[in-house]
């Protein structure tokens, strides 16, 4: 009889995360391919684990067609070279669905019928333009299941201003630049760079290497912010500077039981503490990871201030400081995505949970006083997700 098992995350990379689109470096390069390299990469550099002994694969995607079709977890473990023994699925919780691959892997970790498994997540948004191909059903807004706002996310966004007036563009803005300088501040500190996985690339140039994100915008200042058209509502606040981007970029992830890890002579990086999922109001979707936190506190028997280490994905600025404001934390807070987020890293929408991981991950690392870190997101049609993690290089002293 299998038992319950504790959860680990043995490893993590990612691809540089693109700018979408035909002038973006991967607009030559599949999907399916991102992911792949990215899966080799991580592979390769895990050596002692025997590939056979992988129990399955998990790779989401919010668009599954084309290049992210043909049931990825499968098609990217037979591209990446891993034995025909070793099964694959898909996953979707849109922007979740990375964050998604590896709580239902841990899941079937910790109940004992798995020892080790890959997780990740792809997202092509040049080749896959969010909501491309999708068919909503007319009941949402015939019969007012959802506000026509719900399938905008940028209008999400907006009614989060719109809810919290203190929450003000002004303070959007400035998260927005901060996110900026810390990222070009943790590049310039050498913090990103080895957990990326050089991808070459094709352009009219000819080959390239992919080796740093390009979306990033470090000269970005309070002025230029403030000049910003706002694409989602006349005289809105929500802007291309306060919001992450169209990217394309990959993730992948290595997740097994603490038994595992020892019997490979892995040292894990981190150790899976609880995790939810929530659900809120559709038109409003950005304040989804307030509940999702809430509930993976619970069920850690934790509280917001046992969190030493957040990792936040910024959808949006403003639905990022609305969980800070109802955890009354500072907006500056130094314990809050540390390394900039995604309105500089870029969100490659279903990638984006498994690189807030690789961040906390390596945090962890270089802060022994800190034992528990949350990975939180907002998720479309008004979800949150929120895992929380504990430290192994934990010294004592903060929680
Ligand atoms: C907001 C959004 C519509 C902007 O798209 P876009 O217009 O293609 O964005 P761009 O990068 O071209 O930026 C628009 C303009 O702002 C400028 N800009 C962007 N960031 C800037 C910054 N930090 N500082 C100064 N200017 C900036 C650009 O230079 C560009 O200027 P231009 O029009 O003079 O060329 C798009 O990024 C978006 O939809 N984001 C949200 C994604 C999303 O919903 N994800 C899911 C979350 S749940």
């Amino acid at each position: 009889m299998a038992e319950v098992s504790k959860v680990v995350f043995v490893d993590g990379v990612r691809t540089p995360f693109g700018r979408a689109g035909e002038k973006g470096m991967y607009w030559n390069t599949r999907a399916d391919d991102l992911i792949a390299k990215a899966m080799i990469g991580l592979l390769e550099r895990n050596p002692s684990i025997p590939l056979d002994r992988y129990d399955d694969v998990a790779v989401a995607a919010t668009t599954q067609q084309g290049d992210q079709g043909l049931t990825l977890g499968r098609t990217v473990a037979l591209l990446a070279g891993l034995p025909r023994s070793v099964p694959g699925y898909a996953i979707d919780r849109m922007c979740a669905g990375a964050m998604t691959s590896v709580t239902t892997l841990a899941s079937a970790i910790g109940f004992g019928m798995y020892d080790i498994a890959i997780a990740g997540g792809v997202e092509h948004m040049g080749h896959h333009p969010m909501g491309s191909g999708v068919d909503p059903n007319p009941r949402f807004l015939a019969e007012k299941l959802v506000g026509s706002d719900a399938l905008s996310m940028g209008a999400t966004a907006e009614r989060i201003h719109d809810r919290f007036p203190h929450l003000t563009k002004e303070r959007a803005d400035r998260f927005a630049m901060n996110s900026q300088h810390k990222l070009a501040k943790a590049y310039e500190n050498g913090k990103i760079q080895p957990d990326l996985i050089p991808i070459a690339i094709r352009s009219e140039a000819g080959w390239g290497l992919a080796e740093r994100d390009e979306a990033p915008r470090p000269d970005t200042t309070m002025e230029g912010l403030a000049g910003l058209k706002t694409p989602f509502r006349p005289h809105g606040r929500i802007t291309a500077g306060n919001s992450s981007g169209l990217n394309d970029g990959a993730t992948v992830s290595i997740i097994a039981s603490a038994d595992a890890a020892k019997e490979f002579g892995l040292a894990p990086k981190m150790r899976l503490v609880s995790f939810a999922f929530a659900g809120v109001e559709p038109e409003i979707m950005g304040i989804g990871p307030i509940p999702s936190t809430e509930k993976a506190l619970r069920k850690a028997g934790l509280t917001i201030d046992d969190i030493g280490l957040f990792e936040l994905n910024e959808a949006f600025a403003v639905q990022v400081l609305s969980l800070l404001d109802h955890f009354n934390i500072a907006d500056d807070d130094p314990r809050v995505n540390l390394w900039g987020g995604a309105i500089a890293i870029g969100h490659p929408l279903a990638s984006t949970g498994v690189r807030l991981m690789i961040q906390l991950a390596r945090q962890f690392e270089e802060h022994p006083e800190v034992r528990y870190g949350l990975t939180a997101m907002c998720v479309g049609l008004g979800q949150g997700g929120s895992v929380i993690w504990e430290n192994p290089h934990y010294k004592g002293s903060r929680k």
